[in-house]
Order: C-alpha cells, then structure tokens, then sequence
C-alpha cells in the first residue's frame, strides 16, 4: 500500500516519504551516466562504444570450469562464512600476482574485496568526513565522483595531458594552496591505461608525484584494474611499486586491483593493499558492510590463480583487445580524419577523443542513436566545467567487424552535426 492510501484501520496514512526523509548524501541522488544509457542497448543491432565491460566472448569459461571443480573440492571454504579480509589462500595467491608486478608484499597486506570499487568506498568511509577535500585527475571515472559526493567530500579537478596527470600544475597547486578549502586529504589516479582516456602516467611524473605525496602528507589512491592489459610499449611500475624508490613514499599509497577486466567481473574478486592503520580501518568498516566477501568465487579464483590460469589466458585476451583497438584507432582515422581527435592508447579498453570544438557530444549521441552505435559523451566523466566535445570509446565489447560498422554509422551521426 503506498503511503498516501488511507488503510482499514482508519488512520489517515502520513504523507508520502520525501526528500527531507533520506540522509543528506541521498536527499537528491543521481545515478550513474552510464547506466542510464543502457535501456538503448538491448535495441536491435545496436553496436556499443559505450560500456566498459570486457567482451564476453573472451572469458576463460574451461579454466574457470576447471578451477571451480578444484575448488569444490574445499566446499567449506565455498559455502562457510569466511574472514573479513578474504579467505587466507586467495590472499596468498594474490600476494604473489603483486610480487610479480614488482610489489614486495605477502598475504598480510592484501585484502579482498567486492570489486575494487567496494574497495574505495571502505576507503571513503574510513577516511572522509563531510567537507573533505580529495583531489581528482579529471576526466575520471564516475563511479569514483559518484563515491566521492555521496561520502560528502570536496572533489578538486586536475589537469591531464597525454602523459597522465600534469605534474607541474599540481606541485604548483599544492604550494599555492587555496586557504579557503581545507587542506587536501587524498588524490584519486588510475595512472595506466586510464579509463575513461586510456592514458598511462609517465614514469617520470610517477616518482615526482611520489615525492609531492610524501612532501604534503598526501594519501595517493592508485586505481589499477587495467595495467596487466598492454598492447604496445613498454610496462611502466605502478606507483606501489616504484614507491621503493622514494623513501616514505609507501606510508602514503592505497593500491586498488581487480580480477574484473582480465579474468570476470561477475566474480567481484578485488583487492588493496594500504599502510596498516588504513587497513586494519576498512576491514572494520566491512564487517557491518558484507561480513565477509562469498567463498565460492574467492575459492575459484584461488584455484585459478595457482593453476597459473591466469597468466596463460592473458596472451589471448590482450592480442584480442589490441586487435580492437586498432580496428577502432585506423577506422576513426579513415572515416573522421580531422573530425576526431584522439591519441591512440596502449592498453587497456577505452578510447578518448574530441570532436571539433563547438560540437555537443550529447548531440552528437542522440544522431549516434538513430544510426545504431552508442558511446558515452566526456561530460559524464567531469566532476564540472566538462569539455563537451569529448567523448570516450570503448573497444572491448564489439568484434572488430562490429567496430568497422559502428564507425561508419559514427561518421555519419558526425556529420549531421556540421
Ligand atoms: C577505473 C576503474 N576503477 C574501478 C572499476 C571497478 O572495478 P571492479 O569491478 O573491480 O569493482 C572500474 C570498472 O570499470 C574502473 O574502470
């Protein structure tokens, strides 16, 4: 019965709930950019730039088959209540994928999560109070802005260029701080393969961030789900792992990873490693969140893991998304020249570009639509002052026939716009 039907009882039903009813963060909520346009997805022959799921054609359904028959083999770690933190072989597994991408580390400073995203917002809670002020390469992820409002916090944009975040500027910025806001609490990054610009932080501007974190006492959150996915170029340490080059430096870094875009979002297997004090913080915070994370796919990705599964399904899906991501960089090229700027990524799963100035890509979406292919205008990845004209796209879901076809139908919503 709706709140505004009077009942049998004959006491007149109180009013409808309204906004004054919710906590402050959720009095006027807005959902994700993104989801909202997944009603358009289920169109007939609709061809999607937009999400930034992994392809499903590339999951390794025999070795998960595999590893979940090992597994079961445990079926109390499968179906029991586990610790906090994760179950200790995952931990332990998951140790030594970070020892090999250079992080010194064991078992005890990794925690499991929901998906690294349940692992920010035990960040947030532990961290943030209202007011706070947490830095943001911008554009950014909006599920990290959306984290970021709801825990009431300030975000403060930072410039990017092709090399990731502008260093310079933000050393400036920090000297000359603005004395009107509180000083700055944390800094949010996804330094390799950025999503949404698929750009990957230089190894020089790596160290000298590090430096500025340990100078101002500033907590980097490294955001790392895409980096195992390199196309082209040459690796560049994250920034836990080349915190051995500046001393101190470790004290003042939270790594975030994730099984989701190499092996399957839908096990929500994520990780993070953080100074102690953090740590021992969030795996607080989660007991009153989840208890613990399921077993079953804790105890899969175990046997996964230490099968060497992983390693050896990684080859097939970078050739794939690199194949992709030419497909979508030479067909752009071909079809927009000019009309499309981009810098072409090498890694990862997106694509960012600019269309020519002036243009609204929310226009440009709505032409997109009518043709048949969807992307996301850059305006849902800026916390404000969006560039308009941007747009990202993602290669990872279509083929590479559907990206040459989703191209030609982009060209063509393009230009209607002149
Ligand atoms: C930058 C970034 N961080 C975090 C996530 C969330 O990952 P997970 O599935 O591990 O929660 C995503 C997913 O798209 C992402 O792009």
């Amino acid at each position: 019965m709706s709140a505004t039907q009077s009942d049998t009882s004959g006491l007149a039903a109180g009013p409808a709930l309204d906004a004054s009813f919710f906590a402050a963060p959720f009095r006027h909520p807005v959902g994700s950019p993104i989801r909202e346009l997944f009603p358009y997805l289920s169109r007939p022959g609709m061809i999607s730039f937009a999400g930034g799921m992994p392809d499903p054609a590339l999951f390794d359904g025999d070795g998960l088959q595999r590893a979940q028959e090992k597994a079961w083999k445990n079926k109390s770690a499968c179906l029991q209540y586990g610790p906090t933190d994760g179950l200790p072989m995952l931990r332990a597994a998951l140790a030594s994928v970070m020892r090999a991408r250079g992080v010194q580390c064991d078992e005890s400073g990794i925690m499991v999560t929901s998906g690294s995203q349940q692992g920010l917002d035990l960040l947030l809670r532990v961290m943030v109070e209202p007011g706070d002020v947490i830095l943001v390469e911008e554009p950014a992820y909006p599920a990290t802005l959306q984290a970021i409002r709801l825990a009431q916090a300030r975000v403060v944009s930072l410039a990017v260029d092709d090399d990731g975040l502008d260093i310079d500027a933000l050393s400036a910025r920090l000297a000359q701080w603005d004395r009107t806001l509180p000083e700055p609490k944390a800094l949010y990054t996804v330094p390799t393969f950025s999503n949404p610009t698929g750009l990957t932080m230089s190894r020089a501007r790596r160290i000298a961030l590090l430096e500025l974190a340990v100078k101002h006492r500033l907590l980097l959150i490294e955001d790392d789900p895409y980096s195992e996915l390199r196309f082209s170029g040459d690796a560049v340490p994250s920034l836990l792992a080349l915190s051995e080059e500046v001393p101190g430096s470790r004290d003042w870094i939270v790594h975030f990873s994730s099984l989701s875009k190499i092996v399957a979002p839908g096990m929500r297997i994520g990780w993070m490693l953080a100074p102690t004090e953090i740590m021992r913080r969030c795996s607080i915070a989660r007991q009153t969140v989840d208890l613990c994370g399921p077993g079953w796919p804790q105890a899969v990705a175990t046997a996964y893991l230490e099968d060497d599964a992983c390693a050896a399904h990684l080859p097939r899906i970078i050739a794939a998304y690199r194949a992709k991501c030419d497909a979508l960089a030479s067909g752009l090229q071909a079809a927009l020249g000019e009309q499309l700027t981009f810098s072409t990524p090498q890694g990862g799963m997106f694509l960012w570009g600019r269309v020519a100035s002036g243009v609204d890509a929310a226009e440009v979406l709505k032409a997109a639509i009518e043709q048949g292919v969807m992307f996301v205008p850059g305006s849902a990845f800026y916390s404000d002052k969006a560039d308009r004209s941007t747009v990202r796209l993602s290669f990872a879901m279509p083929s590479v026939e559907q990206i040459g076809e989703g191209v030609k139908r982009l060209a063509l919503a393009v230009s209607q716009m002149a």
